[in-house]
């Protein structure tokens, strides 16, 4: 009986390393966008009461420290295609408010399909189509970054100005993240409208890691001048 556990143990163990020698990326970027500056920059016709006013979901994106980073994986491993089927009723109604396409002219379906097709599908190895789904939105609830901001004053406004230093900050105090998120911008008259938040994971979407900032180039991380950072309502 003893020998038995042991033996199940050991395949056990041989399988998860397997699993993880078999990864094809090295960590996790978690995007989580602004809306309204989205909607500024990429579809001026989206009109205010459907503009969602917390930060939501651009993708949850396997990532490598160093160029090329993984896309479209599915090109060389066709089973992990996006598979329609598995989106059940309950896993979009979940996915709708915190993960909806910010597109007029895109369904969700057709932002989640071309997310899982990009960046998901690099990750299948680990993570199923329906886990990484939840997965992403589980850490979106868990870093309540709208809520870490509002508790230190910092409310989305149509002219209110923030700094750099006072949003990271606020965000980086918090229990889950001790690390700095990295930020991107949108320049705007002088100043920056905030665009997106990005938090790091490790390959197990357990630890939040630091983000290797420098694989940014040709990202504007809102290292503006001091106090210059909107964001929009
Ligand atoms: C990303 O990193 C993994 C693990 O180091 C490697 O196997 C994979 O080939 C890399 N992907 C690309 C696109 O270079
Ligand atoms: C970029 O950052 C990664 C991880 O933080 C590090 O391993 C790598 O050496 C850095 N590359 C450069 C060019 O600084």
């Amino acid at each position: 009986m003893n020998s038995l556990f042991i033996v199940f143990h050991v395949i056990l163990l041989a399988s998860s390393v397997h699993l993880t020698n078999a990864a094809s990326y090295e960590y996790f970027k978690l995007a989580l966008v602004w809306p309204t500056t989205f909607t500024r920059i990429h579809a001026s016709g989206m009109t205010k009461p459907k503009i969602p006013q917390h930060f939501t979901i651009h993708g949850l994106w396997p990532t490598n420290f160093s160029l090329p980073w993984p896309a479209n994986c599915a090109n060389n491993q066709p089973k992990y295609h996006f598979d329609k089927s598995l989106m059940t009723a309950t896993l979009q109604g979940h996915l709708a408010p915190d993960w909806p396409s910010l597109l007029p002219g895109q369904s969700n379906m057709d932002f989640w399909t071309a997310q899982w097709e990009k960046h998901g599908s690099c990750s299948a190895e680990r993570f199923a189509q329906s886990e990484y789904f939840e997965k992403a939105l589980f850490h979106r609830h868990n870093l309540d970054i709208d809520g870490e901001l509002k508790k230190v004053g910092i409310i989305p406004d149509r002219i209110k100005t923030y700094s750099r230093s006072a949003i990271v900050n606020a965000i980086k105090k918090t229990k889950t993240l001790q690390v700095e998120p990295e930020l991107v911008c949108f320049p705007d008259n002088g100043n920056a409208l905030l665009w997106e938040i990005r938090v790091c994971f490790d390959a197990d979407l357990v630890e939040i890691i630091q983000c290797p900032i420098n694989k940014s180039k040709g990202v504007n991380l809102c290292k503006t001048k001091s106090n210059s950072i909107i964001i929009p309502v």
